[in-house]
């Protein structure tokens, strides 16, 4: 564990970030766990984030999906979000934001390659058909359920739900396929995680991924992570102090 550390990137090097709960905590979006506000604290994960708990009470997880789409539309991005932006503005296509944050604020701080692997809080999809997942910003009422316009136009009763990977539910395979492209093609990687308490999977397995693919790996995060034995490097502190810092770039 370290408290101060640059990272030197040079003009080959492409870099990864995983970006968990933690890089929005300093914009006030409360964390998942372990955190008096944490979100899992206070509500239990098979009733607001399971496709089993949407079944039997869809108004409830539309109330707790409504009132953090509130909670994310009232805050702005903090430094830890801008730095990296900043960064891809200097690698470009060397740079890939994999996140598991579905408050939108990697791109309202100005990322751009960003892969929202667990959704986004300001999609809707339908339940039935198959039309693409569309922007929506509504906070809908305490026990208003929306339902699909589209397939009512055809006589069909069909819910939406929110554009959230619930747990039991796949990944989506295009996001995984990118990811490990991009460190399969990489010559020379870093893994950056930041955030993220390492207990969810698929994500908290890229580390293991990269660091097959020989990636130098640097975890950033308040406190340890569940994974944190696999990184090379844990920077405790707050991804809003240490981000805007810790790169420096060779000629
Ligand atoms: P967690 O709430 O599990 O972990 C957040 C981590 O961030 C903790 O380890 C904190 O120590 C750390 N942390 C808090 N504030 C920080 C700060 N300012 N700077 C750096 N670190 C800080 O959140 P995630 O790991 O993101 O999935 O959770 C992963 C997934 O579990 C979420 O995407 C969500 C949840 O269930 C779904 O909803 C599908």
């Amino acid at each position: 564990m370290t408290n101060s550390y640059e990272l030197l990137l040079d003009s080959k090097v492409h870099v990864l970030v995983l970006t968990g709960a933690g890089v929005s905590a300093e914009s006030g979006v409360p964390t998942f766990r372990a955190s008096p506000d944490g979100l899992w604290e206070n509500h239990r994960i098979e009733d607001v984030a399971s496709p089993e708990g949407f079944a039997q009470d869809p108004a409830l997880v539309w109330r707790f999906y409504s009132e953090r789409r509130a909670k994310a539309a009232s805050v702005v991005p903090n430094p830890g979000h801008y730095a990296l932006a900043e960064l891809e503005k200097k690698l470009g296509d060397r740079f890939m934001l994999a996140t598991q944050n579905v408050d939108g604020l990697h791109t309202r701080a100005g990322s751009q390659r960003v892969i929202e692997i667990h959704g986004n809080l300001f999609k809707t999809r339908c339940t039935v058909c198959d039309r693409e997942p569309f922007d929506d910003h509504t906070v809908y009422a305490a026990n208003e359920v929306p339902g699909c316009g589209r397939c009512a136009k055809e006589g069909r009763n069909a819910l939406l739900r929110p554009h959230i990977v619930w747990f039991g539910e796949a990944l989506d395979g295009t996001h995984l396929h990118r990811i490990s492209r991009f460190m399969s093609n990489a010559s020379e990687l870093v893994f950056i995680a930041a955030g993220t308490s390492g207990a969810v999977y698929p994500a908290a397995n890229f580390v293991h991924d990269a660091r097959r693919y020989g990636a130098k790996t640097v975890l950033i995060n308040q406190d340890p992570a569940d994974n944190g034995r696999a990184f090379h490097h844990w920077i405790q502190g707050k991804s809003g102090e240490v981000l805007p810092g810790l790169f420096t770039f060779a000629d």
